[in-house]
């Protein structure tokens, strides 16, 4: 039952691509277990991303991030952190695959949709620094269960 942080980044919002994007996972088959849209702080962003801290692209992805609100969500099934990151593809759209979020939606670094964690100890650390532990829904979906998984 691995689970993956997936934002939705605030360019992905205001050009309205928050049911794309949750269309794809939901289609390919993970399970959403938590979902929230805020407007995250300055300080909580340049915690998100303290791995970046000494990059010179560190204030303007900052800047980025505070610029409107973002959909942050938790997705949950095997192998997804993997499997989220090819999903969104690279992180420069324009290495991305076409039929990746990034390929398909965007064209710059700085403005590339979407976030996804890139190992499951982030995902972990991610998920617990974006939401309380009661705003995740461990739910048992039958449907999932027994079609999605053989
Ligand atoms: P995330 O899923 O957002 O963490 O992206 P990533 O894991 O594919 O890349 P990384 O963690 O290295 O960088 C985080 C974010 O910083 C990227 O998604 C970009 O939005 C931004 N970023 C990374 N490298 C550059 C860069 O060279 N220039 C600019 N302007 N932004 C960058
Ligand atoms: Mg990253």
């Amino acid at each position: 039952n691995e689970r993956s942080f997936i934002m939705i980044k605030p360019d992905g919002v205001h050009r309205g691509l928050v049911g794309k994007i949750i269309q794809r996972f939901e289609e390919r088959g993970y399970k959403l277990v938590a979902l929230k849209q805020m407007t995250a702080s300055k300080a909580h962003l340049e915690e998100h991303y303290i791995d970046l801290k000494d990059k010179p692209f560190f204030p303007s992805l900052i800047n980025y991030m505070v610029s409107g609100p973002v959909v942050a969500m938790v997705w949950q099934g095997l192998d997804i952190v993997k499997q989220g990151r090819a999903m969104l593809g690279a992180t420069n759209p324009l290495a991305s695959a076409p039929g990746s979020i990034r390929g398909d939606y965007s064209i710059q670094t700085g403005r590339n949709i979407c976030h996804g964690s890139d190992s499951v100890d982030s995902a972990n650390r991610e998920i617990a620094h974006w939401f309380k532990a009661d705003e995740i829904n461990d739910y048992n979906s039958p449907f999932i269960n027994s079609w999605v998984y053989e």
